[in-house]
């Protein structure tokens, strides 16, 4: 976009200039109203020095007195019908007036103007078409009693009133459009250039975002533009490190898709194999047999478990209500201990508590917190449940020696927090995902020498509207 391109006026800049002009174009508004009532008593308060000169002049006159033509000529100059000096305790009333002066319609009082009554005296000036004739009372400092009334026509203030509006609004109009100018310019430097820089940059980094060249351009404004800049900027980082970190990941999958299909396929001809060296004539065959038989089995489950995790695009879950105390009086038949040591499940949830999930998923999520307890050297698994408003919190708890630096660091995150050997680091990243496909989640709840705690939650159970109802 070229950088001084027309304003549009539903954009930002556009909208600023608008209101700009309307604020000066208010402001000069409440401004014109006292000035052009100043305009107005400077007006009359000339006239009162001109005729104060006037009267000064005639006193150094022979007798005071003047021939009406000179009268006149002198009233003209003034701009009056008549020029009244009022008397005093010393002097007596003195003036010059035409032959037939006109009466007067409204008597103005210059001594002592008051704000508000200057600006309604200059809005009934302004408003009244007709000629009106003005009594005006004003101060002559120069005379004996300081004071001189004068006889005016309304018709020539009226007009240099107009004049000087005029002259006000065309001013107005100026230093209106040259703000707007200035404050619009500035504006759209400041605000409105880097604001559509960012919006650009945000639709183009949309449309690729593993682009690096369509990242946000670095800045070192110090303001809250450069802060939005730089927040763009590295959010944009984190968002094409993720997508590259899932696309490495969708590679990987789809290598380990492979190489596991294959892998099985050689597995299972290798467990044909095995099962007719349990027939073998040697002894000795017949002796590792079994051992070889487990590892491949173990081999099988591992190929066939790293390609459920790798194929699951989210489970679909086949939700139903189940007592959660049958479901975990079935972990016994899949954990078993390792001979030699013992491993007893102690089922603690309350025979009416009833869960309304994917019963397989729960299972697997259960079972593989119970395989990671067995694994961990754990002699009991207890798990317990509690209904809490509009969820359910199964906490399943082992007496095992806690979880391993290693692994509490990655918790959760699969292949990474590996803490024992022969674990693929899968366990616990597929139970959070099946718990998060429900909605719900899978946390630590505690951890340390005496054993290790998870709790599962499952919102929205319904258990305790059902009871309500
Ligand atoms: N109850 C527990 N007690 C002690 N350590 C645990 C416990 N549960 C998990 N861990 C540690 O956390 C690590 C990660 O567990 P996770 O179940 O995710 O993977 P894994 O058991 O290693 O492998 P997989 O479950 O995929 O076979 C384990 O390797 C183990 O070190
Ligand atoms: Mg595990």
């Amino acid at each position: 976009m070229p950088a001084f391109a027309l304003p549009r006026f539903d954009g930002l800049s556009g909208r600023l200039l608008i209101m700009t002009i309307s604020f000066v174009m208010l402001v000069e508004v409440l401004v014109y109203a006292p000035s052009v009532a100043r305009f107005r008593l400077d007006w009359l308060e000339q006239r009162v020095q001109a005729a104060q000169l006037t009267v000064i002049a005639l006193e150094a006159a022979p007798d005071a007195m003047v021939s009406t033509e000179l009268a006149n000529r002198l009233l003209d100059q003034v701009g009056a019908h008549a020029i009244v000096v009022p008397p005093t305790a010393d002097t007596v009333r003195r003036g010059i007036f035409r032959d037939m002066p006109p009466a007067m319609d409204v008597a103005i009082d210059l001594r002592a103007p008051g704000f508000f009554p200057l600006i309604a005296d200059a809005a009934g000036t302004l408003f009244h078409p007709d000629n009106r004739v003005l009594w005006v009372q004003g101060v002559a400092p120069e005379l004996p009693g300081k004071r001189l009334d004068l006889l005016i026509d309304e018709a020539p203030l009226r007009q240099a009133m107009i004049a000087f509006s005029w002259r006000i609004l065309g001013l107005s109009l100026l230093i209106s459009f040259l703000t707007a100018a200035l404050i619009f310019v500035t504006l759209r430097w400041m605000i409105v250039r880097p604001l559509r820089e960012i919006a650009h940059s945000m639709i183009r980094f949309k449309g690729d975002p593993e682009d690096q060249s369509r990242a946000v351009p670095p800045s070192d404004r110090r303001d809250e533009i450069g802060l939005v800049r730089r927040e763009l900027a590295s959010m944009e980082e984190t968002v094409r490190h993720a997508l590259r970190q899932r696309a490495r990941l969708a590679a990987l999958g789809e290598a380990v898709t492979r190489i596991n299909h294959d892998l099985r396929n050689i597995l299972t001809t290798a467990s044909l194999v095995s099962d007719r060296l349990a027939q073998s004539d040697s002894p000795e065959v017949r002796r590792v047999a079994p051992t070889l038989m487990a590892a491949i089995d173990r081999a099988v489950q591992l190929c066939q478990r790293t390609l459920d995790y790798v194929r699951e695009d989210g489970p679909r879950l086949k939700r139903t209500r189940f007592p959660l105390v049958d479901l975990v009086g079935e972990l016994d038949q899949v954990l078993a201990a390792p001979a030699g040591r013992s491993f007893t499940v102690r089922n603690l949830v309350p025979a009416d508590v009833e869960m309304e999930a994917d019963r397989d998923l729960v299972f697997r999520v259960l079972s593989n917190l119970g395989h990671n307890a067995v694994a961990a050297g754990a002699a009991t698994l207890t798990v317990s449940a509690a209904e809490e408003t509009e969820r359910l919190v199964v906490t399943v708890l082992d007496d095992g020696p806690g979880l391993p630096p290693k692994a509490l660091a990655n918790l959760f995150q699969p292949f990474s927090g590996v803490g024992r050997a022969g674990g693929t680091g899968l366990g616990l990243a597929i139970a959070r995902e099946l718990m998060r496909a429900h909605g719900g989640d899978v946390v630590l709840a505690k951890t340390d020498a005496e054993g290790t705690a998870f709790r599962l939650v499952m919102p929205g159970n319904g258990t305790q509207a059902r009871r309500a109802a």
